[in-house]
């Protein structure tokens, strides 16, 4: 009888470890999710008012790390320079009218769009607001996609 009673408190004593471990890593798992979806305070750059950006036109911040481009519609693209294949610096050629990574060739359309690989998805892009006429381009919170879609562009 003591026996029975012994399996009974071991088996309950097994469940319960089984249950906080269970529990401890559900916890881990959302703190790792949670972290990931942490946005950085925003670092807002002021690139310029909208009159000065003429539409189809790219243009380089370099010190900040992105490219503003004024689509043919009007709209704002921001495009971070780093390479989504493993994090180089791309660089726009004019004559070839896309971005070329220097590391292992990846090249990007104006849009941010992958041409060649080994990147396999879109430049990031970096969000853009419209204060008073200025663009203000967040330079601390880059927005992963895996393609360009309407979606991404600021308009005035
Ligand atoms: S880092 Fe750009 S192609 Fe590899």
């Amino acid at each position: 009888m003591s026996f029975i009673k012994k399996i009974t408190r071991r088996s309950f004593i097994k469940k319960a470890i089984l249950t906080i471990v269970s529990l401890e890593l559900v916890y881990v798992f959302i703190n790792l999710l949670k972290k990931g979806e942490t946005k950085n305070k925003p670092n807002l750059y002021a690139a310029g008012e909208v009159e000065l950006f003429e539409k189809g036109q790219l243009y380089p911040f370099s010190t900040e790390r992105f490219y503003l481009y004024r689509l043919k519609d009007g709209g704002f693209l921001a495009l971070s320079t780093t390479c989504t294949h493993l994090g180089c610096t791309v660089q726009y050629k004019s004559k070839e009218n896309k971005f070329l990574c220097p590391c292992h060739a990846s090249a990007f359309d104006k849009t941010g769009n992958v041409l060649a690989p080994p990147a396999t998805r879109a430049l990031d892009i970096l969000p853009i607001t419209i204060d008073n006429g200025v663009i203000m381009v967040d330079i601390s919170n880059p927005v992963k996609r895996a393609k360009h879609n309407s979606s991404q562009i600021t308009y005035a």
